[in-house]
């Protein structure tokens, strides 16, 4: 026989537990003369089988119920289910945390917070030290922000020597130069890269084209080119973001984006460039779109973590309409123009091996170029032809 007092410290557990079991049933004790309660061996044994119960996770409800009568099996099951839940909610934050210590990769955090809360992202990537270069190309090439310096480097080293940075072709750009009713005299061209669209807009135009990129190495080799091509009185080059273009309103007759809309989102684009294009002045600007509803689901699932945005032909035209732009002519980029791109790339990661990149930087381009090749009749580059509306 024990005292409680005595239960309490076989069982690990306090008085008033003991007392409040008893009130429950689940032990029960006799009274000594001198009024001190007594539990037996049983009382001991059926705390034990309580404990291990307990220890599978169930109630002390549901451990009550498995103690009077047989196992409910259907109980044990919704038990099981719920800690297989909690199980992997508590993995994923434990992941999280690794993450964020470095631990481990920060890639699906990010990607998943990019698809649901692209705008507060960004705005978290700048709290945490990240200016606007940084933030957007971690945002849309390493998507992870203790990976990112390193990435870029390795980034920066595959697509050191190539010209372009996207699909695109002398036709392509100049058809949609030729789309337009006059041609203009002062343009914008938007995300420029190392310029060779830049180049045949202001061999095309002979007007002035402000080349704009806030990357110093691609102005770097556009300069060259320039100069290469004695252009310097048509090209005028300016280091600047997308986001914050430093000029009056009403500058251009046209902006020019090949490819690079998405950086800032493209609805949030074509809102913000409006006020720089002259009334009745355009906008050139192409973009990735589905071209099926229902696309298959590789490529599905890759373009949702690296363009959530993309939509389809019909979504964009009316996003378009809504922002004030009339769509002069919208066209699909030739398949030349992607070979143009992918083509030199293939050649470049032929002579680099995966060994030499710790970063992640050569295996998404890899990836990035498989599913061009397997799934390019689902999505493509769509160029868009648009002219400012006067409301
Ligand atoms: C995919 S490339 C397209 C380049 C070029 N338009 C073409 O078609 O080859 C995107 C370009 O946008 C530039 N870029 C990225 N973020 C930018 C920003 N915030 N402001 C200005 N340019 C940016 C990159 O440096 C890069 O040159």
């Amino acid at each position: 026989m024990y005292r409680i007092s005595e239960l309490a410290l076989k069982v690990g557990l306090s008085r008033s537990t003991l007392l409040y079991y008893e009130k429950l049933g689940l032990i029960s004790s006799q009274r000594q003369a001198n009024g001190y309660r007594t539990y037996s061996e049983h009382d001991l044994q059926q705390l034990k089988l309580l404990q291990q119960l307990q220890a599978g996770g169930l109630t002390l409800k549901e451990c009550q119920a498995c103690l009077e009568t047989r196992i409910d099996r259907s109980l044990l099951l919704e038990r099981f289910q719920a800690l297989e839940q909690e199980i992997a909610q508590k993995q994923q934050s434990r992941d999280l945390l690794a993450a964020m210590l470095g631990k481990a990769s920060m890639r699906g955090w990010h990607q998943a917070l990019d698809s649901q809360a692209p705008g507060a992202h960004l705005a978290w990537l700048l709290k945490q030290g990240f200016n606007e270069k940084q933030a957007l190309r971690l945002k849309w090439l390493s998507k992870d922000m203790n990976e990112h310096d390193h990435y870029m480097a390795d980034f920066e080293r595959i697509f050191d020597g190539l010209d372009r940075l996207g699909p695109g072709s002398a036709e392509d750009t100049l058809q949609a130069l030729y789309a337009l009713p006059t041609v203009p005299q002062s343009l914008l061209d938007i995300g420029c890269g190392r310029g060779l669209s830049t180049l045949l807009l202001a061999k095309h135009t002979q007007g002035l084209v402000t080349a704009l990129d806030n990357d110093e190495y691609n102005l770097t080799c556009l300069k060259e080119a320039v100069a290469a091509n004695a252009l310097e009185d048509h090209v005028q080059l300016l280091c600047a973001s997308m986001t914050e273009v430093p000029f009056e309103g009403s500058s251009f007759e046209a902006i020019w984006a090949e490819g690079s809309a998405y950086i800032m989102g493209f609805g949030n684009a074509l809102k913000s460039w409006r006020r720089f294009i002259r009334p009745q002045g355009f906008l050139v600007v192409s973009d990735l779109i589905w071209l099926t509803d229902n696309p298959r689901s590789e490529a599905s699932s890759f373009w949702q973590k690296n363009y959530p945005g993309m939509t389809t032909l019909e979504n964009r035209v009316s996003s378009i309409t809504s922002l004030g732009y009339r769509v002069v002519c919208s066209f699909p980029l030739s398949q030349h123009a992607w070979e143009n791109y992918l083509g030199p790339l293939r050649e470049k990661i032929a002579e680099l091996s995966v060994q030499e990149f710790s970063s992640k930087a050569l295996a998404d381009i890899k990836d990035e170029i498989d599913i061009h090749e397997r799934f390019l009749d689902d999505y493509g580059y769509q160029f868009f032809v648009l002219q400012k509306n006067s409301a």
